[in-house]
């Protein structure tokens, strides 16, 4: 089951699985997510934590390993509503772990986020990094986090929390790709400023400590996410131990690089603005993914920002909008 496939991350996901021969059952409420991205195995339109229906869904189609994507995943946002994101992202999550582990799952691959760190104080950031989030966003994937570690100790369920850091690109096969509503992800946004879309890219802190004072990330190809959540699968299947694992290429970009990589696959200008910083943006975020490779054997292969924006940028261009 895939909880969340219909979404960006997700969907992407199920194509991987689709061409490993694993057919993907999606559960998604179509929130944020669309039904044109969940069409690589059966969809079922729904909440996850309407613990009848994933009981249902788990026991028709036997299945006894998860990957869940279903959350709200605005930083911004969570600021704003607290309540909102605990309700969604911690709440439900309880419910559909309850109702996965009466059902008879097994094994569960959990979307965690390099926002559990907060402020690190390492750059890049190992899994042993203390965790304070600086948004209720990231609070809530630490709090499930937790709960999965509880509910192995009491039902044996086993789980892998991938922290990603940002998730960036497009299938390179044009068939999906990231559509939010509102887009708050630099990439896509640098992307709709070109395509006159939005007025411009507003580029938020230009005084952080880094080389060019502009918010340094870690960009993650999509597909080098969804290749990480199968072999995560694998690895529990094989009687891995349940454990968090940092996704990310261990290389930063900062927004202006960013910014230089869209103009670059455009070849147009990227149209932006200078603004403070925003509450809760840290000012570098960096995996250290050294883990992950002697866990799964999973690294990026995905290296450069340039290639992982071409095909954002392709996707973006397409010629019919999904
Ligand atoms: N995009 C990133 O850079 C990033 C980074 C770190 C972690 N994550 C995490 O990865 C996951 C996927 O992110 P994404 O960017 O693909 O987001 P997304 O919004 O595109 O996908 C989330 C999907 O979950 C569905 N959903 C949400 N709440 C649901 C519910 N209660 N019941 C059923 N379906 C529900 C939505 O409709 C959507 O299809 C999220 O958990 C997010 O927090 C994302």
């Amino acid at each position: 089951m895939v909880a969340g496939g219909a979404g960006y991350i997700g969907s992407h996901t199920c194509k991987l699985l689709k061409q490993a021969g694993r057919e993907p059952v999606v559960l998604d409420d179509l929130s944020t997510g669309h039904r044109w991205a969940a069409k690589f195995g059966p969809l079922y339109v729904g909440d996850i934590e309407n613990g009848e229906l994933v009981q249902k869904i788990v026991r028709q189609h036997g299945i006894t390993d998860v990957i869940d994507f279903a959350a709200k995943a605005q930083v911004g946002e969570s600021y704003q509503n607290p309540g909102k994101y605990f309700r969604e992202n911690v709440g439900k999550t309880i419910h559909f772990v309850d109702a996965l582990i009466a059902g008879g799952a097994k094994n569960i691959v959990f979307s965690s986020s390099c926002a559990v760190y907060g402020n690190p104080e390492t750059i890049p950031i190992t899994e042993s990094e203390s965790k304070k989030p600086v948004n209720p966003y990231g609070e809530t994937k630490l709090v499930v986090e937790r709960m999965l570690h509880w509910d192995g100790i009491a039902h044996g369920l086993k789980w892998v929390a991938p922290r990603y850091f940002n998730a960036a690109g497009a299938d390179p096969e044009g068939e999906i790709g990231e559509v939010h509503d509102p887009e708050t992800h630099l990439i896509p946004a640098a992307i709709e400023a070109v395509l006159g879309k939005r007025p411009q890219l507003e580029v938020y802190g230009t005084d952080y400590p880094t080389p060019d004072g502009t918010a340094i990330r870690d960009y993650i190809h999509v597909f080098d996410l969804g290749r990480a959540h199968i072999l995560a699968l694998d690895y529990l299947r094989e009687g891995g131990e349940s454990t968090a694992l940092n996704l990310g290429t261990g290389v930063g970009q900062s927004v202006l690089d960013v910014v230089r990589a869209v103009k670059a696959a455009s070849g147009r200008e990227v149209p932006h603005v200078l603004r403070p910083r925003r509450a809760g943006d840290p000012p570098e975020l960096v995996a250290d993914p050294s883990m992950a490779k002697r866990v799964l054997g999973w690294s990026a292969e995905f290296r450069d920002i340039e290639r992982i924006v071409e095909t954002a940028w392709a996707w973006h261009r397409r010629p019919v909008a999904a």
